[in-house]
């Protein structure tokens, strides 16, 4: 009796158990996203029929399927940079029957597509930076690459890393990194010209710049001349890759299940990468020699020495992410802004003597530093414009926290995603004029901010308001010092071996490398 009255309860247990699951797994993949679907409509938002559980994944499939084979069939030495219907076929097709806002789906998670600056404009006025979220498919998804650091956090945690991080990133200490980058750029260079001596004339220029970015960002971040930094910086390369190798499928439930090898990988990864970078912080926090050290770690460190009453202290967890947003952050922007800049530049010499005489002019013989850095201004114009051309951040993603009016008749509902089209908004010939697609550095000459562009929220390439990137000026810093030694020891031309195929891989980059033909000067 006793026996099976414990059956029944284990039974029921069990029953119970199963139909909460079942509730959840409706409620989430069902319930939800259908309130949603219908509050949008409402609303006016609406865009190609999602289809469950995928939403419009098949769709964006088959249409980039269809625009590869396109492309595949396009002359091997046409470079165009009238990019946006081959990066974001799907986009550009939609935009098409459904305008520059719609609605789109990834899975169960419904976005709001946005390539009209004045819908954000009128969307985001007056919305301080904390009010803003981050999309939680891409938090959860991107969870091994950032943990909890600035990218991903929100509210009012958001304020108070935002608020301890800035002071690292002041002038007065970026200053102090331009020899760290001048030191990885030089082996770079002295390592090209050895090779050319013996014969090689042309490099991958994508694989070089990507692996020195890499090593100053990880220098500039946590440095790796020490103990396990250089451990450290070759896992989380490799976690990149593991990451965005495998055809994923953001949004839809379960579907870390759909790709489980690379999502144990990337999770086995992330653990090591925590615990190397833990024993370098309890290092650096044990070291009593006063040693300053002034990478960003080391001035957060710095900062986080007071008596922690304020509650601004950042614990040693938090660091571990925030070193890992640096280098995710920083790493691939800045190394695709140089490499892009170079095919450019191979594209057109004028350009390359007109920069190289601008250094010859302001820099000549003196040490590279930030004072003589800030007098590049043709190279300014020159780095604007290739983000607006080939914008390493392709895009910008919020989640909205409460409901935004825009207008009259449109607000948009809390829990909405965004997905704001940067790439389309800066190949727009009705913001930019029919030389949209054009090289044409001088735009930035008379408007250094905005190259003319007729709207202020048409050219975001770090985003907009409070949550704009805190790494900027560090990347410019990088950009202008490594342009500046390649561009005095060597000219540039296009191999034949190039096929211009930019593609998306969170980041834009030439999905086949960029081979380039070296010479000394
Ligand atoms: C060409 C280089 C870079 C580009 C194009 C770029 C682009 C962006 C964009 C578009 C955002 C999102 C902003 C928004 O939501 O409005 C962002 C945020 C961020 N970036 Fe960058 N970035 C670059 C370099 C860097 C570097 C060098 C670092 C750090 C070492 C960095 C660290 C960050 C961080 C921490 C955030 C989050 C800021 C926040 O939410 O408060 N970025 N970046």
């Amino acid at each position: 009796m006793e026996c099976s009255r414990s059956g029944f309860l284990l039974s029921a247990t069990a029953v119970v158990s199963l139909l909460s699951f079942a509730w959840v797994v409706i409620l989430r993949c069902w319930v939800l996203p259908n309130r949603a679907s219908r509050k949008l409509r409402e609303n006016g938002l609406e865009g190609p029929p999602p289809v469950f559980p995928l939403g419009n994944i098949n769709e964006m499939k088959r249409v980039a399927m269809s625009c590869s084979s396109i492309r595949k069939a396009s002359d091997p030495g046409v470079i165009s940079h009238d990019i946006h219907s081959s990066v974001f076929p799907y986009f550009s097709f939609w935009q098409k029957l459904h305008g520059k806002v719609f609605v789109y789906w990834l899975g169960t998670e419904p976005f709001l597509y946005v390539a009209d600056p004045e819908f954000l404009k009128q969307l985001s006025s007056g919305v301080m930076g904390k009010s803003w979220g981050k999309p939680t498919v891409f938090k959860r998804d991107r969870e091994p690459m950032f943990g909890k650091g600035l990218v991903m956090t929100e509210g009012d945690e958001w304020v108070r890393h935002r608020h301890v991080i800035t002071p690292a990133f002041s002038p007065a200490n970026l200053r102090r990194m331009v020899g760290l980058m001048v030191e990885s750029t030089s082996q770079m260079l002295d390592k090209w010209m050895a090779e050319i001596n013996a014969g090689n004339l042309e490099f991958d220029i994508e694989k070089e710049i990507i692996s020195t970015a890499g090593e100053i960002i990880a220098k500039t971040s946590f440095g790796i001349g020490h103990g396990d930094g250089k451990k450290v910086f070759e896992k989380l390369r490799a976690m990149q890759v593991t990451l965005f190798k495998t055809n994923r499928y953001v949004g839809v439930p379960f579907s870390k299940i759909l790709c489980p090898t690379s999502t144990l990988e990337a999770n086995k990864l992330g653990k090591e990468i925590d615990g190397l970078l833990m024993s370098i912080i309890n290092e650096r926090k044990k070291d009593t020699s006063g040693t300053k050290q002034h990478d960003l770690l080391g001035l957060l460190l710095e900062d986080n020495r007071g008596d922690g009453r304020s509650g601004k202290n950042l614990s040693t967890k938090d660091l571990v992410d925030e070193c890992k947003t640096f280098f995710f952050g920083g790493h691939e922007t800045t190394a695709l802004a140089l490499t892009w800049t170079l095919l450019l530049l191979a594209v057109h010499p004028e350009w390359q003597e007109q920069l190289r005489e601008e250094i010859r002019e302001v820099i000549g013989d003196k040490e590279l530093d930030a004072t003589s850095l800030a007098g590049l201004k043709k190279m300014n114009w020159v780095w604007n414009e290739v983000l607006r051309l080939y914008s390493p951040a392709p895009n910008v993603q919020r989640q909205i926290r409460e409901d935004m009016r825009v207008n009259e008749e449109t607000v948009v509902p809390a829990g909405t995603n965004m997905w704001i089209d940067v790439v389309s908004m800066n190949h727009d010939p009705s913001l930019w004029g029919e030389d949209v697609n054009e090289f044409r550095p001088e735009r930035f000459r008379d408007d250094p901010l905005y190259g003319g562009c007729k709207h202020k929220m048409g050219f975001l390439p770090f985003g907009f308001g409070g949550r704009m990137c805190i790494g900027r000026n560090l990347s410019a810093m990088e950009y202008k010092v490594v342009l500046t030694l390649v561009l005095s020891r060597f000219s540039f031309s296009v191999s034949p071996n190039y096929r211009h195929t930019p593609s998306i891989m969170l980041s834009l980059r030439p999905s086949q490398g960029l081979p380039l033909i070296v010479k000394p000067l």
